[in-house]
């Protein structure tokens, strides 16, 4: 769904009595300038709020939300506390803050003395993010659209420092808005049209078709799809903002997993509509990339696939042959996110020799038990890479924990009859299906593995998100490669 529209323009007292919606200002010991000519047109509102014991417990990026305040026309006033030297974390907590609960009016922000505007422009926009259906949100934008106004000394340089927070902003939404829509909604077909879309981006797109991929041998990942009416397909996404050796991006496209013939539990099924999760982000990235012109060369990589019980369904004991050669027994026809990564992840590195490669996927549910909603396992092969990583996901508070990778583990995925089996049994299923994805990385490549499975989709609302698809990982991956990918 469309983004919140977020302008900038000159302070107007004048403006913020008659505003309709929200207005916000900002305190912290004390008022700052505009918090106290609004306390003055409100007779004093805003000091008697700050002298209460709700404003003592009020934290630094936390607000007091004092209804209906007589002297504004303003339906609410909000009083953010907002240290005068914020670190980016609370100045984008002050942000959700004033997006949350906010009404279709929008909001006017008296925001003169905040120092980091750009991440709280960003808190703003991501937690106001809304998705559904329902008929009654369908309504056309009008001129009543809901919208925020920063009133800064000098909006031109505001709308400036904040241009790439709010295309990676509009970024997050659109991997969100594509892990809500339902799989009737978001085939593979339809995916693979949003990702042609972006071509207007100046990102380059390649959509290989079924005969293509058959060709290419990757036979893993058809067979993940040949029970579904839905072809498969894989999207090759191209950001050359830079000469040299790609980073390449890997994610799982799972449009809809039942599970195949090994299929689900009907209790919980629906969730499986945000299979694609890895693909999402991966999208989102390149997105973000294509549309700040980063002045680095990525690619993104995604395989679009639904995993169906059905006549011509792969069943359990099949046996495949990868793109890479390697034969892999499938045990279980629910562990196919690692089929479908393990060819993509092969076509990566053989077209692209990549200088580093990282996948995304919502890949088990053991992920969820060992970490839960708020960190992301990240597996990988090398070090360095790893902590880089690791440095970005803290950078923008997106949760991260590495996980090990082992011999002991890799001996878990022998098969009888085959180079490997697609499961390793109930004992660290994240890391056994870890292993698996390892066997298709090249030694020297580094590499990093997220299973996003956890974070993807949180049980609850959280700091920068309502309740649904937290859009985890499009941030720190953008952020990864401003540190460490740009020229
Ligand atoms: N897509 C699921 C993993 C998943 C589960 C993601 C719950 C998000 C929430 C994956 O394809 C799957 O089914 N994995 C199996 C693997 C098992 C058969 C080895 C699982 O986790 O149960
Ligand atoms: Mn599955
Ligand atoms: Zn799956």
């Amino acid at each position: 769904m469309a983004m919140i529209a977020v302008d900038f323009a000159q302070p107007d007292l004048a403006a913020l009595v008659e505003h309709s919606g929200r207005i916000v200002v900002f305190a912290d010991e004390t008022p700052d300038g505009d918090a106290r000519r609004v306390d003055r047109k409100t007779r004093g509102a805003i000091s008697r709020a700050m002298d209460s014991k709700a404003w003592a417990k009020t934290k630094p990026g936390e607000a007091l939300d004092l209804c209906f305040p007589s002297g504004l026309q303003a339906t609410s006033l909000l009083l953010v506390r907002l240290p005068r030297k914020a670190p980016a974390e609370i100045a984008r907590k002050a942000g959700a803050s004033i997006a949350r609960g906010l009404g279709d009016a929008g909001a006017l922000i008296a925001a003169r003395s905040v120092a980091t505007l750009a991440p709280l422009v960003e808190g703003i926009a991501l937690r106001s993010y809304a998705w559904s259906m329902k008929t009654d949100d369908q309504t056309p934008p009008g001129p009543e659209t809901k919208a925020v106004t920063l009133a800064v000394t000098d909006p031109e340089a505001a709308q400036a420092a904040c241009a790439d927070t709010l295309i990676r902003a509009e970024a997050v939404q659109f991997t969100r808005d594509l892990v809500n829509e339902p799989a009737n909604v978001l085939t593979t077909t339809e995916f693979a049209n949003r990702i042609e879309a972006m071509r207007g981006l100046g990102l380059e797109v390649e959509i290989l078709d079924e005969p293509a991929l058959k060709a290419l041998g990757m036979r893993a990942l058809l067979a993940v799809g040949q029970g579904s009416d839905s072809p498969t397909k894989v999207a090759v996404m191209r950001w050359a903002g830079a000469e040299g050796a790609p980073l390449a991006l890997i994610g799982k496209g799972v449009v809809f997993d039942t599970g195949g013939i090994s299929i689900k539990p009907a209790s919980g099924m629906e969730d499986m509509v945000g299979d694609m999760g890895g693909a999402g982000v991966v999208a989102g990235v390149m997105r973000a990339l294509a549309g700040r012109k980063a002045k680095a060369h990525v690619v993104g990589i995604v395989g679009l696939v639904e995993n169906m019980p059905d006549g011509r369904a792969q069943r359990p004991g099949d046996v495949v042959t990868s793109m890479k050669g390697d034969t892999i027994e499938v045990i279980n026809t629910d562990a196919e996110g690692r089929l479908v990564l393990a060819d993509i992840m092969w076509y990566a590195q053989t077209r692209f020799d990549p200088a580093a490669m990282i996948d995304l996927a919502t890949l088990t549910g053991a992920m969820i038990i060992a970490l839960g909603h708020d960190k992301a396992g990240v597996f990988s092969n090398d070090d360095g890479f790893c902590q880089r990583l690791l440095d970005a996901c803290t950078a923008e508070d997106e949760g991260a924990w590495r996980m090990p990778l082992a011999p002991g583990y890799d001996a878990l995925i022998k098969s009888r009859v085959a180079d490997m089996k697609n499961i390793g049994g109930r004992a660290a299923g994240s890391i056994t299906a870890a292993q698996f994805l390892q066997r298709f990385v090249k030694p020297d490549l580094p590499w990093a593995h997220l299973d996003i499975a956890g974070v993807s989709q949180p049980v609850g609302e959280t700091l920068l998100s309502p309740k649904g698809p937290s859009g985890w990982g499009v941030r720190a991956l953008d952020r990864l490669v401003r540190d460490r990918f740009e020229t």
